[in-house]
């Protein structure tokens, strides 16, 4: 495909797109993109980013249309032979300005689903002397491990049929968390979050369409985390558990 000159970059502007032409360059990514409108040509524009090597999740956008990480994706991935980009903030979350997506309510959400590590035969909240170790190879510490690298950028959340239609869903960041943590045999919170994740607002509201896992960038499978939230309640409750 012929690599357009130059790039014509709809960016979002809180009531309306404003148009900008942007030089198309060798590896460009679409954080560079957003940058080079800042310092160049607007330096209204508000967005925001940190690490530009996908390791803080602070990044993420609407891009074309799908919540990707700016500083890693490439233009050439997601542009058109027009050289056409559109450029919004990440979806179902409130504005602060431009770009900039206000994630309160999607850390609020984990503390919802008790998504904070709660060390056994401690009191909520203290610091116990010491963390029992759990070998690296067990299935316990697999099991545990499997979602734990997810860094809260919000992109499964913004891919997420359910949060759209509703606003109380916890949605699959919250849940992998909470799923990581009921995986933990060092953790000892297990029964109140598993009551937190059981409500209308919790996993048996996912219509298991795995946006969040197919979107997630860091490769996590929240829509399993999910199902397994929603197996480990069956169980519970059938064995009296619960
Ligand atoms: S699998 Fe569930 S949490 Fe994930 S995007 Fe679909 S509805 Fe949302
Ligand atoms: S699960 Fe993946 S997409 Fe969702 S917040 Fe964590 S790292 Fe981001
Ligand atoms: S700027 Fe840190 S992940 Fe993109």
């Amino acid at each position: 495909m012929a690599e357009p000159a130059s790039l014509k970059v709809s960016v979002w502007r809180g009531d309306a797109f404003q148009r900008y032409e942007v030089p198309a360059g060798t590896n460009q990514t679409v954080l560079d993109v957003v940058t080079h409108i800042q310092r160049e040509i607007d330096p209204s524009l508000a967005y925001r980013f940190a690490c530009r090597v996908g390791m803080c999740g602070s990044c993420a956008m609407t891009v074309n249309g799908r919540a990707r990480w700016t500083c890693r994706t490439h233009v050439k991935r997601v542009v058109g032979e027009d050289g056409a980009l559109e450029l919004r903030p990440l979806a179902n979350l409130p504005v602060i300005r431009d770009l900039a997506a206000d994630l309160t309510p999607f850390f609020e959400k984990w503390q919802r689903a008790r998504g904070t590590f709660q060390p056994k035969d401690a009191a909520e909240g203290a610091v116990p002397e010491d963390f029992a170790v759990v070998p690296p190879a067990s299935k316990a510490r697999r099991e545990a491990d499997a979602g734990i690298e997810c860094i809260g950028c919000g992109v499964c959340y913004a891919s997420c049929d359910v949060v759209a239609w509703n606003s109380d869903y916890l949605g699959p960041a919250a849940m992998n968390r909470a799923w990581t943590l009921v995986n933990d045999v060092r953790d000892g919170g297990r029964a109140e979050r598993l009551d937190a994740v059981a409500g209308d607002a919790g996993c048996h509201s996912c219509h298991s369409t795995q946006s969040c896992t197919e979107r997630c960038p860091k490769n996590l499978d929240p829509s399993s985390a999910i199902a397994g939230l929603k197996r480990t309640l069956f169980w519970d409750t059938l064995l009296g558990r619960r």
